[in-house]
């Protein structure tokens, strides 16, 4: 029996909540190992409706172990007041159930005040950050001045460590024109919420561990998708960690030869939020028809989506670079009732053709796909679970696509809810 791990595929928002959660019904562990709160996974449970952004899917389910792996960036204060929220909603947290690496780097106030404040000097070349303090968190782990949830029961390193951070982003914020910010007061505010935070620290890589040795399944949470993974997305409109399946190890601390299955969550169309290259962008009336069908305004940030065309091309680059074995096609019931749909099997670019998104920014701006058109159906498949309740038409895309991308469609998703799934493979049997 293999332990999953499931990635984003695009550029995130690709439905990654749902089939997380359904997938942890058959595991004992979830896992998230990078990122952090700029991810918005929406789960739908019996109509009652969880938006989690740093806790691990599997947390609404009882019995779960939810894990929060070292490759996380962790914003304590959103941890807290998320745990608060969830809990609200009659989801049981305890350090029991939610166990947080010890050596995940914290971010910090410094570090969403640098973000906001990099991102307004960026002016026409924004990246259209989550201003979360993502990136500047995982660049302070990368040049070790990080600080880390270890670091809260050690007051006097804290102390030392946060006066020598801050001293360096009040360089960064006095040069940016932003306002300066006291080591003492957040030393302060963090030693006030540092005996919950510290309540659920963990040395994950010895739970993980045990958990392998015991025969538990794993499944590995990813957030964001493989456009965005900051190696092989779309540099540098991408986010700052690695999305890819390999990061699952490094992120969790875990042999890569225990991520097993990998799952890669595929949207039927595509969309982006924030700035850079889609070659598939619609900014008409199908972009617009397909947002308002998806839904797709960001969970996080509330931002409208850019929606466009399926991007076989881009897809199958995910799959190469991302490690992924088979797909979850998700949100297929969005394309219902359009009569032609259109799908990318490759560009051109300087009037060359290729079948890759190239690496430099200006080839990437440049590149104009190339589509096969698609006879649509009318039917719904919205809801569908099983493959027979799917209009002739709809399978024949799906078919399609698995040929496009040479990967088999492992799952297939027909509406937010629960139990909406199709289900051709199990992941944690194969
Ligand atoms: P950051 O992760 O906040 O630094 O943002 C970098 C880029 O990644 C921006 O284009 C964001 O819109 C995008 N991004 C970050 N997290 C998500 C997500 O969960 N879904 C979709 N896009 C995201």
């Amino acid at each position: 029996m293999s332990n999953v791990a499931v990635i984003g595929s695009q550029w995130g928002d690709e439905g990654k909540g749902k089939i997380v959660d359904w997938l942890s019904s058959r595991a004992d562990v979830v896992v998230r190992f990078q990122g952090g709160h700029n991810a918005g996974h929406t789960l739908v449970i019996d109509g009652k409706v969880y938006k989690l952004h740093l806790l691990p899917s599997g947390i609404v389910r009882p019995g779960k172990i939810s894990v929060i792996g070292n490759g996380v960036v962790v914003d304590p204060w959103a941890l807290l007041k998320e745990i608060e929220t969830v809990r609200e909603q009659g989801v049981e947290i305890s350090p029991a159930t939610l166990k947080l690496a010890e050596n995940a780097t914290l971010i910090l106030p410094c570090h969403s005040a640098v973000d906001g404040a990099a991102e307004s000097a960026r002016g026409k070349g924004q990246i259209g950050t989550t201003k979360r303090g993502i990136g500047p968190a995982y660049e302070d782990k990368v040049a070790r001045r990080g600080i880390r949830v270890c670091d809260l029961a050690e007051p006097d390193i804290l102390k030392e460590k946060l006066e020598r951070l801050v001293t360096h982003h009040n360089a960064l914020l006095k040069g940016l024109g932003a306002e300066e910010l006291d080591h003492e007061a957040i030393f302060k505010d963090l030693q006030d919420i540092a005996p919950e935070i510290l309540s659920y620290a963990d040395i994950v890589w010895k739970t993980l561990d045990d958990a392998q040795n015991t025969g538990k399944k794993i499944l590995f949470e990813g957030a964001q998708g493989m456009m965005l993974d900051v190696d092989h997305g779309t540099y540098p409109f991408v986010t700052s960690s690695n999305i890819c399946a390999a990061q699952a190890a490094t992120g969790a601390g875990i042999s890569p030869r225990h991520i097993g299955y990998v799952l890669g969550i595929t949207k039927a169309y595509t969309t982006r939020v924030g700035a850079g290259p889609f070659p598939t962008e619609q900014e008409n009336e199908v972009g617009e028809k397909l947002g308002t069908r998806g839904h797709e305004f960001g969970t996080t940030t509330g931002r409208k989506r850019r929606c466009g065309w399926f991007d076989a091309a881009l897809v199958k680059q995910s799959i190469k670079t991302g490690g992924i074995d088979g797909i979850a096609l998700t949100k297929l019931d969005v394309l219902d009732g359009f009569e032609e749909i259109k799908i990318c099997t490759g560009y051109e670019l300087n009037g060359e053709k290729i079948d890759y998104i190239p690496s430099g920014q200006q080839a990437q701006a440049s590149l104009k796909p190339i589509y096969e058109t698609f006879e649509g159906w009318s039917e719904s498949t919205e809801g569908a679970r099983s493959w027979a309740d799917l209009p002739a038409g709809a399978v024949k895309y799906v078919k399609h696509i698995e040929e496009l991308i040479s990967a088999p469609v492992t799952l297939l998703s027909t509406s937010p809810e629960r139990e909406d799934t199709i289900l051709m493979q199990d992941p944690f049997s194969l």
